[in-house]
């Protein structure tokens, strides 16, 4: 029998609060420690564990059927994936920051400034819709330190509790996107494998009634 094909967070802040809302919907997987892949015991499911900027090609190709991944993932990588249910958590704010005390009206101070970010694309995509020209530096993470480096002048990253900002001396001035997980499907899902996403998706939302 055909088995749905998962894509979740290997490790990082989506994959706790993942595993759980599959477990909530009465799938039982037993992932070894550093196995990628895992397949539940009591649904035709089968669990990939990837990094998760590897996601939205891998759904694009078919690689995977499904994924649970932030949607700023998904509007950075590949905006035209298909995402059809919001899950409620990892809920967060892709924004831009500069150092305390910076003086920033809007986003037209940005002009010919240098800003460092993993959202290079999404920052372009507001930036040329507002008419600014600035310098975008692509790094991978540990952004919010690239200001007290002398590598940018502001950033642009995810924020949510605020304390990474905080710890660096930088204040969030504009808020370009809110995010949260979801679950998003690749194009070219075999017919078999979305009657067994529908399932899937049927205990999703009643397992997130529940949960309000
Ligand atoms: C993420 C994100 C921010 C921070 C936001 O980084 O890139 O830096 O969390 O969370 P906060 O507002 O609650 O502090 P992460 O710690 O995942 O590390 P990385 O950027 O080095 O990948
Ligand atoms: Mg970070």
């Amino acid at each position: 029998m055909s088995k749905l094909k998962i894509a979740i967070q290997k490790s990082g802040r989506l994959n706790e609060d993942t595993i759980q809302l599959l477990k909530d919907c009465g799938v039982s997987i037993e992932n070894g420690i550093d196995q990628l892949k895992a397949t539940a015991s009591n649904f035709p499911l089968e669990v990939l564990f990837l990094r998760n900027s590897d996601i939205p090609q891998y759904l694009a190709d078919g690689v995977v059927d499904v994924a649970i991944i932030g949607e700023n993932t998904i509007l950075e990588k590949n905006p035209k994936l298909n995402v059809v249910e919001y899950l409620g958590f990892s809920k967060c704010r892709l924004s831009i920051a500069t150092p305390k005390g910076v003086l920033y009206s809007n986003i037209k101070n940005l002009e010919g400034k240098k800003i460092a970010t993993s959202y290079p694309n999404t920052l372009m995509r507001y930036l040329k819709e507002n008419n600014v020209n600035a310098e975008l530096h692509e790094i991978s993470g540990s952004v919010e330190i690239a200001p007290n480096i002398g590598l940018a002048d502001a950033i642009c990253d995810l924020v949510s509790s605020g304390s990474t900002l905080f710890k660096n001396g930088l204040e969030e001035k504009e808020v370009i996107l809110k995010s949260e997980a979801c679950l998003v499907v690749s194009p070219v899902i075999s017919k078999e494998n979305q009657l067994i996403l529908n399932k899937l998706q049927f205990r999703i939302q009643s397992v997130l009634r529940a949960r309000k």
